[in-house]
């Protein structure tokens, strides 16, 4: 290229390159001034790519531009020369950077100017290795933030000791802009959706405590019918809690257990005060309408959707039935009895042996435990009774309790 070739070529493509006029190898030029030729075609045809070719010298030092389209300056606010230090200066807190080779890719997000002073120039190096580098740029232009993402293949002119990056720049500032309002609004969606989460949890509390409170507030009011002030019903619940871990019920079961029980009696509110509160003995018939307070409980407990419910109702209809299958309303026998059941009906007896009645006063505790062990294999599974005997030490300790 002559001095007036040059001169023209600088005039008609705002060349203020350095490889044209520099000591760089005639095939060097060559290639870039036709390279330069093609993309300035490219933005006379309105292309939203923003082409670029960047040029280093191997041993280090700063970038600088051979090429720029015009689109570039415009959007920057700068010109050609001043190109390379306004890229430096205005970029900010964001480059992603993605060299391809293999692997194809490698991922990198730079947050802040001083990690990118400080791996410029091993970044420039990997992208020297890769042959191509993906990255997207956040310049500050007045204040305002503009997004450039750059796909550049990049050349290493070993003898000329010059490498070049042919690079092509979209504008994304509007998908970054998108990008970053999605991100605001991801983290505010598990924001509220943490609170949800609790709001849900405390309210799934509140219900259970509700559902808690009318079972209890029933299951007192039964026993209110007997004569009872619910201390029967609050011990029974601890000593059939002792007796259900101690049989191998999980946490849960045992959970539901303790608060199942208190309405083993429920029942009792379905029949007559003359009959309940009868201080003499009862006729055969009586007793019959006292026995049926098992199937009017499990009625009244019935077709319900909770585990507690329906467990209480198993031991509102069973906690009469005995090992031998001597007891009633169905006359089961040994296993036929739920473990519910036989455990309630352990501690139910226990419990109404221990404490006084109109009709009679407290056995001594160890009588009571006698009796238990009496009715072994005749009214209560024997390995429950094993069980009890087993645990004497924390039945005593409920049976002693002030409640
Ligand atoms: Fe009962
Ligand atoms: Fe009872």
């Amino acid at each position: 290229m002559t001095e007036n070739t040059l001169a023209h070529f600088c005039k008609r493509y705002r060349y203020t390159g350095q490889v044209l006029a520099g000591a760089y190898s005639p095939e060097l030029k060559k290639s870039l001034s036709q390279a330069i030729v093609h993309l300035e075609g490219l933005g006379k045809i309105g292309s939203p790519i923003i082409p670029y070719i960047a040029a280093w010298r191997a041993e280090g030092g700063h970038i600088w531009y051979e090429y720029t389209g015009p689109r570039l300056h415009r959007l920057l606010g700068t010109k050609t020369a001043a190109l390379s230090d306004a890229v430096r200066t205005n970029i900010i807190t964001r480059y992603l950077y993605k060299t391809h080779k293999n692997p194809p890719s490698v991922d990198r997000i730079i947050r802040d100017r001083q990690q990118l002073d400080r791996m410029r120039d091993a970044l420039r190096r990997r992208a020297e290795r890769g042959g191509a580098v993906e990255a997207v740029y956040e310049f500050d232009v007045n204040g305002k933030p503009l997004w450039l993402k750059d796909l550049a293949r990049i050349e290493s002119h070993e003898r000329d000791g010059i490498v070049l990056s042919y690079g092509s720049l979209i504008n994304v500032t509007k998908e970054m802009r998108l990008e970053e309002r999605l991100f605001e609004l991801q983290g505010e969606l598990s924001f509220h959706k943490d609170n949800l989460e609790l709001l849900v949890a405390e309210r799934t509390k509140d219900l259970r405590q509700a559902q808690l409170d009318v079972v209890r507030r029933l299951a007192q009011a039964a026993a209110c019918r007997d004569g009872d002030t619910g201390s029967h019903i609050k011990r029974l619940s601890r000593y059939c809690a002792i007796l259900g871990r101690s049989a191998g019920l999980s946490k849960k079961a045992n959970w539901i257990l303790f608060h199942a029980v208190p309405m083993h009696d429920i029942g009792k509110l379905g029949i007559d005060d003359s009959i309940l509160r009868k201080p003499g003995p009862l006729s055969f018939q009586e007793f019959e309408v006292i026995k049926s307070h098992c199937q009017v409980g499990a009625e009244l407990l019935q077709e319900s959707s909770s585990s507690l419910l329906q467990v209480a109702r198993s031991i509102a209809l069973t906690h009469h039935e005995r090992w031998d299958g001597s007891g009633y309303p169905q006359g089961l026998a040994r296993l036929q009895i739920p473990l519910a059941s036989r455990i309630t009906s352990i501690c139910d007896v226990f419990d109404a042996l221990t404490s006084e009645r109109p009709y009679k006063p407290a056995w001594r505790f160890e009588d009571a435990v006698h009796e238990v062990k009496r009715l072994k294999n005749i009214y209560f599974d024997p390995k429950l009774v094993d069980l009890f005997e087993k645990n004497i030490p924390k039945i005593k300790r409920v049976c002693q309790s002030p409640l």
